[in-house]
């Protein structure tokens, strides 16, 4: 099963897209967390990535094609993948039904999340990730702890384009580059639409019910 997880910032598109993993067993890839981990790394490119996230603007096409190129040809993405943050524009999509046909393998779904703009904002700015391991936690859910339960011990921080000012940016950014694609989807009628402002829950439920 292949499937694009898709919709605004903080719609809860990695937050599903982990729960999916968990039981179907297909890999999540996502764009912003393989960037973050490149940035992590401290390298050269990490440094030129970080200009580009930390404003909430899109890294261009080229250097994500690069990367999702790679990564789909890894054995564990054979059997299926959840894309989480990928494609985000136009030539991307368009990239991807190339690299498709020559992995000889087609999309099943395409899932919109739809969660309206004041609690996205909401969500993103009670959001703290662990700094070491990427683990994420929200204050609207849960307490965050000190830190990190997932590495044992990573400083729990605020992602640097998580502040309100940089998540309405990316929400322009989306509603100019990224939403185009609702339509290139639904053209090719794949595309599925589903409320995202509920419990983590019934939004795993819906997509869960709608994979078999
Ligand atoms: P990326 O990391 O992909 O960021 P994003 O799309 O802005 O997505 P988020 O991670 O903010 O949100 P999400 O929808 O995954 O929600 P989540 O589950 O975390 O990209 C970051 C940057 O990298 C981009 O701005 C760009 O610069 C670059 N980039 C990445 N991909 C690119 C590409 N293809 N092309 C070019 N540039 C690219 O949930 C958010 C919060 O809400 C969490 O705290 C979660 O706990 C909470 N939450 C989730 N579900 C619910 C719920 N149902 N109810 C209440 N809270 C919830």
């Amino acid at each position: 099963m292949r499937l694009i997880l898709f919709g605004a910032p903080g719609v809860g598109k990695g937050t599903q897209a982990r729960r999916i993993t968990q039981k179907a067993g297909i890999p999540q890839i996502s764009t912003g967390d393989i960037l973050r981990n490149q940035i992590r790394s401290g390298s050269e490119l990490g440094q030129k990535l970080k200009s580009y996230t930390d404003q909430g603007n899109l890294v261009p096409d080229g250097l994500i094609l690069d990367i999702i190129r790679l990564r789909l040809a890894q054995p564990d993405c054979e059997g299926g993948f959840i894309l989480d943050g990928f494609p985000r524009t136009v030539a991307q999509a368009e990239a991807l039904e190339v690299l498709l046909v020559e992995l000889k393998a087609q999309l099943d779904h395409v899932f919109e999340l739809k969660v309206s703009d004041d609690a996205i904002v909401r969500r993103l700015s009670s959001r703290r990730v662990c700094r070491s391991c990427g683990e994420v936690y929200n204050s609207l859910l849960e307490e965050i702890p000190e830190e990190c339960r997932h590495c044992g011990g990573g400083p729990i921080a605020q992602r640097p384009d998580d502040q309100e000012e940089t998540i309405r940016h990316r929400l322009e950014v989306f509603n100019q580059q990224t939403a185009p694609l609702l339509e290139f989807y639904d053209d090719r009628g794949l595309l599925r639409s589903l409320d995202g402002d509920r419990s983590v829950d019934e939004v795993h439920e819906e997509l869960m019910s709608l994979l078999v």
